[in-house]
């Protein structure tokens, strides 16, 4: 976030009290000139590796803002935190939409279909909404991780059907761990968290007269569900995965392998300035 998107007035009512709770702990602890340098030498770190979205991801100050700013919304898709992975400008995917190309490595993994409609909060098909879709491979992580994936894979971006629906084929994720190179890493090291994030797919949803939703979608039986390294997981975000392995519908689909499919609907908020017109 840039400080100039923060008006003057929420600065001077916020800014006092974090001073003032950041001076009682530093009192508390009885916390030195020396150790507060490291401190600093710290934090600069974290800017100089661009980890400052981590940062606040992993020590789930990120889930904790997600929840104040979307807190009552009972009748959209549940938000959650886009993390720092999320690359500007991916590919326009056409259908049927495939979010990523083969490459070695990847007979390992399983097709996943993932489908559903996007309806506004009154029912009615979002027939404008435009899916945006990032997550790791079925191993390896993300493409600009993974040297073995094709810049932008799985990723893109896609519109809906008229009734709001939409598919879109990718893989099985797997549990991946955040980045453990850089000054974060060693922070979980020295304190002892685990780094690693249960399987999910990140959803960027938007159209026209409706909030934006970011948000994840996870999978049940998930080893880290419940120990996701930044606390991100909601049940209503949990969503089943059935395996199909019925010949005929390997033949439709063109597949070789079993897959996968995942139903997922999105319900979006209206706009405030929709809502209230
Ligand atoms: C992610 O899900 O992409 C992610 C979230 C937080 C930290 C690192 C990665
Ligand atoms: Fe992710």
């Amino acid at each position: 976030m840039d400080s100039t998107k923060v008006s003057n007035e929420r600065l001077q009512q916020v800014l006092p009290d974090a001073i003032a709770a950041l001076h009682r702990v530093i009192e508390k602890h009885r916390v030195t000139e020396k150790e507060w340098s490291a401190v600093l030498d710290f934090l600069t770190d974290v800017g100089r590796h661009d980890e400052f979205v981590l940062l606040s991801d992993v020590t789930k100050t990120s889930v904790l803002a997600d929840a104040i700013s979307h807190e009552g919304e009972t009748d959209a898709t549940p938000s959650d935190v886009e993390g720092p992975l999320y690359r500007e400008n991916p590919p326009w995917r056409e259908k049927p939409v495939k979010i990523y190309e083969e490459y070695e490595g990847i007979e390992n993994g399983d097709v996943l279909f993932v489908h559903g409609r996007v309806t506004s909060a009154d029912g009615t098909p979002v027939s404008d909404a435009v899916l945006d879709i990032w997550q790791t491979g079925p191993d390896g992580g993300y493409d600009v991780w993974d040297e073995r994936q094709p810049d932008y894979n799985f990723r893109g971006k896609f519109g809906v059907d008229e009734d709001g629906s939409y598919e879109f084929q990718t893989m099985v994720p797997k549990p991946y761990t955040v980045p453990t190179d850089g000054p974060v890493g060693r922070l979980l090291e020295a304190t002892g968290q685990h780094p690693w994030r249960p399987a999910h797919i990140h959803f960027k949803v938007e159209a026209e007269g409706h909030e934006p939703l970011v948000t994840q979608v996870f999978f049940p039986e998930d080893p880290y569900l419940d120990n996701d390294t930044i606390g991100a997981v909601k049940p209503a975000l949990v969503r089943p995965l059935s395996k199909h392995e019925n010949e005929e519908e390997l033949t439709r689909r063109g597949l070789g392998a079993p897959f996968y499919t995942c139903e997922f609907d999105i319900t979006l908020k209206p706009a405030m300035s929709a809502a209230q017109a």
